[in-house]
């Protein structure tokens, strides 16, 4: 490591709060295209992509000069001072992509901010206060997102009380819970949602159910489509609103443009943040007009959020995605990227899943294919020597057992190859 490295290091270690993780003890100066470079001028094949954020990799040109473009016109005006083109014209383009009846925007900052929004849409509108949300779920760290959240304890410890009136429901996490059977876990998570409004929840009196359609910090678990189906016609039944949350899993990224495509569902509400901004703080609530209409006046309401700058290089991100079919490339390279997985899988023991839709792809490291005891151990290992190697990927999982691959959208065949030789290495070397 070069000495500015190591200064910049050694100053952020002292000059910033211990309260963060981090995955990797490296100095960042640059991004260029789908490569990290570091201070010390190593290149890194970007399969992390900030987690989840920069969906069309670094510096990407089209997003930088509508950056440009929109700084010299106009930094920032509150959204609550009147009305600007870009976030107007975002707003439009996001409701263009969503199902008919879904047709009005909240722009807020990050994803926890509208997880926190969009459970005070649901209390407010619905008049209800119970939530039901997932086990396994990651929504967020602020107080309404921490407590629909149950994806480590570490996130929740020592916070109590949370925000009342909230319920963790099994989430069908076939793989870990199920032995690998869709259909039982539907079943024996349908039926406990069942009783839980029998015995513990009237459902009159519940507001929302809040659902990852593919699980994310929790361990890349994608939802059976039969569950996601049976949830919404709980929902439907009881008059209970239905908020899927997309920060992680949407803009294309399971090979659809939003996960709930996969299980052909609608949504009462979408949320998402992370990618929208390819790496400018941006997140959205979008719902049907009546619904937010029924929120009220200054019920809600930031700062920042929907900011004039973000918003341009949102518009710049749909653009890019639309005009360069990256959805369909996520779906195509994904396809790709996951029988590489499953050949390397075949040969290796320690690999007990390859799951996930387009490029949300986990991969569940084990002890033993017959106990699934999660190898966390060997999680950290591996990302730890496919950096060293130039590739950049994460673990997730409440025992970073789960590595998870997050290639940019518009990633090509090489690059698929290149990383897959990197990880081969990486397992013989691990091994
Ligand atoms: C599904 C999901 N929801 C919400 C959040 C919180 O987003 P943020 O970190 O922008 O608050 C995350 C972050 O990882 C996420 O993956």
């Amino acid at each position: 490591m070069t000495d500015t490295a190591r200064t910049v290091q050694d100053r952020s270690i002292a000059a910033l709060s211990p309260v963060l993780g981090r995955y990797f003890e490296r100095t960042w100066v640059r991004g260029q295209g789908h490569r990290l470079i570091d201070a010390d001028g190593r290149e890194y094949l970007d399969f992390a992509n900030g987690i989840a954020v920069t969906s069309l990799g670094h510096a990407h040109p089209r997003v930088s000069a509508a950056i440009h473009t929109q700084v010299d016109q106009l930094l920032h005006v509150c959204n609550g001072l009147g009305h600007v083109e870009s976030v107007t014209r975002l707003a439009e383009m996001i409701v263009e992509e969503m199902p008919d009846g879904l047709d009005t925007v909240y722009f807020g900052n990050s994803g926890a901010e509208v997880v926190d929004g969009a459970i005070k849409l649901a209390r407010r509108s619905t008049g209800r206060s119970h939530i039901v949300a997932f086990s396994g779920a990651f929504h967020g760290r602020t107080y309404g997102a921490l407590s629909v959240t149950s994806s480590s304890l570490n996130y929740r410890r020592g916070y109590e009380p949370l925000v009342p009136d909230v319920h963790i429901a099994p989430f069908p996490s076939a793989y870990r819970d199920f032995g690998g059977d869709e259909v039982a876990a539907t079943t024996a998570c349908l039926g406990y949602l069942e009783r839980l409004f029998a015995t513990v929840v009237p459902p009159e009196r519940t507001a929302a159910f809040i659902i990852e359609p593919v699980q994310g910090e929790g361990g890349y678990v994608p939802a059976p489509a039969a569950f996601l189906v049976g949830l919404r016609e709980l929902a439907e039944r009881h008059g209970i609103l239905l908020i899927v949350d997309e920060v992680q899993s949407g803009y294309g990224r399971s090979g659809r443009m939003w996960a709930f495509e996969h299980a052909g569902i609608v949504p009462d509400v979408v949320l998402m943040a992370k990618a929208i901004a390819n790496g400018l703080p941006l997140a959205a609530i979008v719902s049907s007009r009546a619904l937010q209409e029924r929120w009220g006046v200054g019920a809600h309401g930031s700062t920042y959020g929907g900011n004039p700058v973000a918003c341009a290089a949102g518009i710049a991100v749909l653009d890019v995605i639309r005009e360069e079919g990256l959805v369909a490339n996520a779906a195509g390279r994904g396809a790709e990227l996951t029988r590489g997985l499953q050949a390397l899988a075949a040969e290796d023991p320690r690999i007990g899943d390859v799951r996930g839709p387009g490029l949300m792809i986990g991969v569940e490291l084990v002890k033993d294919h017959q106990t699934r005891q999660p190898d966390g151990a060997l999680g950290d290992a591996v990302i730890a020597a496919a950096a060293d190697k130039g590739l950049l990927l994460l673990t997730c999982g409440p025992e970073h057992n789960i590595i998870r691959w997050i290639a940019p959208l518009d990633v090509e065949r090489a690059e698929i190859e290149e990383a897959l030789g990197v990880f081969q290495e990486v397992l013989l070397e691990t091994a």
